[in-house]
């Protein structure tokens, strides 16, 4: 089965689980929205990077790999809808659709990301009787890589201090889920996940560029999101930095370091493979000569 059809198949299980199919009970409005959450996807390309890595280990457990991936990718859409709330970046479109909270309202909003991080763990919870050494690690590092004090909690509360401390922030706001990415795929498979640190940690440090150019430089219409978000809240960011060719020259180079650190496996060549062809994903030429706007803009002007 390919992947993005493991993906789909194990998020829909999850979402299911909540929505407690023979449970006529619940609320119907909060069942759809856990839905909307997470339908359409986006790339998954955290669960994706979670799977390859279980696969380049053997994958003997595939059930548990598949529930490591939908749990992965239910924090990381319960982290965008609150990320778009009023509170937060005050987002009207998600994923080429309304956000949660235009779509539902606020409360729903508020209730949808809670219940999608609890169902989360319940995911793994359900799945792990079959290796509970395994499913323990498993939720431990999600939790570590969710909350505080480095998980994405981190990260966005970074973003109340007085003064942003920028590696840490997108340590916790980006990197965290890469991290949980390689690790867990790791764990699902039995392998120690303490070598697969440095992998999630390159390849996320390399999608917040990456995601900073898109946002400096891409049309809402092709990202399905508000653009210019970095500069209209004058959040520090790669292209503020370093330009945008320089932003484009740091993303190959730490997508370099990602292959190189790649830990040895049997599946280690697929897997430098995979890196690399999402490396060309993520630096595709248009991306580099479409610059419009001119950086660093003081209050946050696009031009
Ligand atoms: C967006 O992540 C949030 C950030 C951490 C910058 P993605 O770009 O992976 O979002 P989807 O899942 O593809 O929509
Ligand atoms: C979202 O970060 C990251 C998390 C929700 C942890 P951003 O606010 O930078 O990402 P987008 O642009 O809304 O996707
Ligand atoms: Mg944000
Ligand atoms: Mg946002």
């Amino acid at each position: 089965m390919p992947l993005s059809a493991r993906i789909e198949a194990a998020v829909s299980a999850a979402i299911a689980i909540g929505q407690g199919q023979h449970d006529k009970d619940a609320p119907k409005r909060l069942a759809a929205a856990l839905d909307y959450a997470v339908t359409p996807g986006g790339a998954r390309i955290r669960p994706t990077i979670l799977l390859s890595v279980a696969m380049a280990c053997g994958d003997d457990r595939p059930a548990l790999s598949n529930a490591a991936a939908a749990a992965l990718e239910l924090i990381h859409s319960a982290s965008l809808v609150h990320d778009d709330l009023p509170a937060f970046d005050d987002a009207d479109m998600r994923r080429g659709k309304p956000s949660m909270h235009r779509a539902y309202g606020e409360p729903l909003a508020v209730l949808a990301g809670d219940s999608l991080i609890v169902l989360a763990f319940e995911v793994l919870a359900r799945a792990g009787t079959a290796a509970p050494d395994r499913a323990l690690s498993l939720i431990r590092v999600l939790a570590q890589r969710t909350g505080m004090p480095m998980g994405i909690c981190a990260g966005q509360g970074w973003e109340s201090e007085a003064k942003i401390n920028l590696s840490a922030y997108h340590r916790a706001k980006t990197g965290a889920l890469f991290i949980a990415a390689t690790q867990m795929g790791a764990i699902a498979a039995g392998q120690d996940p303490e070598p697969w640190e440095e992998l999630g940690s390159r390849i996320g440090e390399a999608f917040q560029v990456a995601d900073d150019l898109r946002d400096a430089i891409c049309d809402a219409e092709i990202l399905g999101k508000p653009v210019g978000q970095d500069a209209l809240h004058a959040r520090p960011n790669a292209v503020a930095e370093l330009g945008v060719q320089g932003a484009v020259r740091r993303l190959k180079d730490i997508l370099g370091g990602a292959i190189a650190s790649i830990p040895s496996c049997p599946g280690e060549a697929l897997l430098a493979e995979m890196v690399r062809r999402y490396a060309e994903k993520m630096t595709p030429l248009a991306l580099s000569q479409s610059a419009t706007v001119s950086y660093p803009a003081a209050s946050g002007a696009r031009a």
